[in-house]
Formats: C-alpha cells, sequence, structure tokens
C-alpha cells in the first residue's frame, strides 16, 4: 500500500467526536437531551418501512417545505446529510489547490480538517480577547487566493455571537468572488435581538451562504440533515459535488415531521436557552469567566487547567468535552444534569490547586 494513500493526510487531525461514557451524564456534543417528539418518532417508523427503496435524490419535499418556511424560493435551498457535509462541498465547490478558505479560530473543528482534505490552502484568524470573532481582521485575511470565509455565528466553541452592524459591514466589504458562508448551527437558541438572521441577510447578496441544522434544535444528530440557503448558482453547484442519494428516506421524513411540531421544539429551544443564562449566571458568580453565550453550550477558557477540569467531572461522570490548553464545552442538558455540572463546577472552585496553592497562602485559580 505503500504511496496509495495521500501522504499529506498524515498531518491531518482526526475530528474528535463528543464522548459517550455508559452511566455517565453526557455534556460534550451540543445536543438537545429531549428524544424526538411522538410525531417524528412515527414518521421514522413509517419511512423505515420503505427503505429497501432509494430516496429521493434532493429531497424535493423537504426544500419545498425549508423554501416556503423561509420564503426562499427552492432553487436557492439544498439539503445534505449534515451542515457538516454541506461545509465540505461550499468548499469543494469553491476552492481548487491554489485558493484559500479563511475561518476565526477557535471555531468549529471540522473546518480545518475539511480544507486540508478538499486540499485548499487556510487563514484561521485569532478570535479576540473576549472570544469573539475578529472580523476586521479576517477581513485583513483575505487575499486574491480566497474563495471562502467561514463566519460561524453563534460560534462553537465559544458561543460568542457576532452583532448585526458588525457582520453587515464585513458583508459589506468583502470583495466580490468570495463566498462568506454564515454557519447558523444554533441559530434556533439565539435569544440577543442585535444578532442577524443570516438568511434575511443572505437574500440581497450574491456572495452569501447560510447553513442550519436539523441536528441541534430540530433533535435529529443521529439521522444526519442540514441545509443550505444560497444564491441559486451555489445551489446548483452543491447539488453537482453531493453525494447521490445521501440525504436518506427515514431522514427526510423525519425532518418534514419536526417541522410540523416547530412551534413546540423552538419554544423548548427557549427554555434551553433560558437554562443556559441560569448556568452562566451561577458560573459568574461562582467566579469563573464565562463568555456569554448564544448557542446550547457554554465555554470556559481553563487555558492549561482545562485537562484537569475534564478529568474533575469526568470522575463524577459528566463528560464534557476539553480542548487542550484552550478550554472546555458544556453542552446545557435538562436542569438536573445541569445542577449536577454546576455542584462539579462548585467543588473544583473551592478545591486547594497544587499549582496555586503556595506557601499555605490559597490564590484564587486562575479563570
Ligand atoms: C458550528 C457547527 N456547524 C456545523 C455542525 C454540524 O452539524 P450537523 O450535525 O448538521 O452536521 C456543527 C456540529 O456540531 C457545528 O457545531
Amino acid at each position: 500500500m505503500d504511496g496509495v494513500i495521500r501522504a499529506d493526510l498524515d498531518q491531518l487531525p482526526s475530528y474528535v467526536p463528543g464522548r459517550s461514557i455508559p452511566g455517565a451524564v453526557k455534556l460534550a456534543s451540543n445536543e438537545v437531551a429531549a428524544a424526538p417528539l411522538p410525531n417524528v418518532i412515527a414518521a421514522i417508523c413509517d419511512a423505515a418501512a420503505g427503505v429497501n427503496r432509494y430516496p429521493s435524490n434532493t429531497a424535493p419535499a423537504l426544500t419545498d417545505r425549508l423554501g416556503a418556511r423561509l420564503h426562499v424560493p427552492r432553487s436557492q435551498v439544498a439539503v445534505g446529510p449534515g451542515s457538516v457535509a454541506l461545509c465540505e462541498h461550499l468548499v469543494q465547490t469553491t476552492c481548487g489547490p491554489a485558493d484559500e478558505v479563511v475561518f476565526a479560530w477557535r471555531s468549529f473543528e471540522a473546518y480545518p480538517i475539511i480544507t486540508q482534505v478538499v486540499g485548499a490552502g487556510r487563514r484561521m484568524v485569532p478570535l479576540r480577547s473576549d472570544h469573539t470573532h475578529d472580523l476586521p481582521a479576517m477581513l485583513a485575511a483575505i487575499t486574491s487566493q480566497t474563495r471562502l470565509v467561514f463566519v460561524c455565528n453563534p460560534n462553537n466553541p465559544t458561543g460568542t455571537a457576532v452583532p448585526r452592524e458588525e457582520l453587515v459591514a464585513f458583508l459589506d466589504a468583502v470583495p466580490d468572488g468570495v463566498l462568506v458562508v454564515l454557519d447558523e448551527a444554533y441559530h434556533e437558541f439565539v435569544t440577543d435581538s442585535a444578532v442577524a438572521d443570516g438568511v434575511a441577510l443572505s437574500l440581497d447578496r450574491d456572495n452569501v451562504a447560510v447553513l442550519r441544522t436539523f441536528s441541534k434544535a430540530y433533535r435529529l444528530a443521529g439521522l444526519r440533515v442540514g441545509y443550505c440557503v444560497a444564491p441559486a448558482p451555489v445551489v446548483t453547484a452543491l447539488r453537482k459535488v453531493s453525494v447521490p442519494f445521501s440525504v436518506n428516506s427515514v431522514a427526510q421524513a423525519a425532518a418534514l415531521a419536526s417541522l410540523d411540531v416547530a412551534d413546540e421544539l423552538l419554544a423548548h429551544c427557549r427554555e434551553v436557552a433560558a437554562e443556559r443564562d441560569r448556568v452562566r449566571a451561577e458560573l459568574l458568580a461562582m467566579g469563573y469567566a464565562v463568555p456569554d453565550s448564544q448557542t446550547n453550550f457554554i465555554w470556559l477558557p481553563l487555558g492549561q487547567r482545562s485537562a484537569a477540569f475534564n478529568e474533575h467531572c469526568r470522575a463524577r461522570k459528566i463528560v464534557i468535552r476539553p480542548f487542550p490548553d484552550d478550554g472546555v464545552r458544556i453542552t446545557i442538558g435538562n436542569p438536573p444534569e445541569n445542577d449536577l455540572f454546576l455542584s462539579a463546577a462548585h467543588d473544583w472552585h473551592r478545591k486547594p490547586d497544587r499549582e496555586t496553592y503556595r506557601g499555605g497562602r490559597r490564590r484564587q485559580p486562575p479563570m
């Protein structure tokens, strides 16, 4: 097999999924803790009886339904097997080996992997010290080779969101020939009215695409459905690069059934957002630094203490998502799960730390 596998893949970091440990509370993958609603489970069971047939290739019923819901023509909607696949397809449709993708860092960890798999270059622009996108610096990072810019809004893993005015100023300044992809996987959890709806912003622009997903608010992470709203030529190109039949028929049926109960699902997202704000307020009161989150998770920028904090939670059977030397991300679960996490965070905060406990005098751990 020598020489068969692309040598550059040796350097490629693997995507690290949130871990599931039997018996532990999983707050690691930004899922909604609640199960799909009964009508969705029924639709899944019904659709299962027909899986001897191929699914509709471009998910026309779901595409139409999304178009009607978002007030965009169906020619501007593409459905894919999860929005992460659509991220990759967008890079494939815009970039060759000489081209570059710009994105913030730290952001969604799939971006660098996808970029390298496609074979394009990348420019990663550090987040500001308040964990928000530095859009002026991202603008400055755009070169004649840039074809695509990801703006993860709100950002995974920091939870922070870009205000409308800043985003509009950025979109106005991005040169022609560069596609801006607003990754809105957590859009349904946004409660700050200063955060723009990317779809509305995209409609009168020919270089903006918006990604959303059924994995989070719509509770279908295991079925893999996401969608892209983009100018018609981008959607046409997306259809060319996507693998045929990649959104399976059970997923299509479940997504449609979820839209039937969207009001209930979105009301639950507001409850999750209220829990998020409660958890954040309690952590702030304990002395942690916690950036404002507009998602269903929160970020603790613990730096080099991240791994130890993760172990501390693991010992209490709570699985969170560590990003070594940077921070930890905690998904908002149901209230008892959140209370369990808060109690672990409380214990950690009170624990004398070997590195910060010197000469018998306790110093506050750096948060
Ligand atoms: C910012 C962001 N974009 C996209 C995705 C992918 O979601 P999907 O399940 O639709 O592929 C995720 C998943 O965690 C995410 O955090």
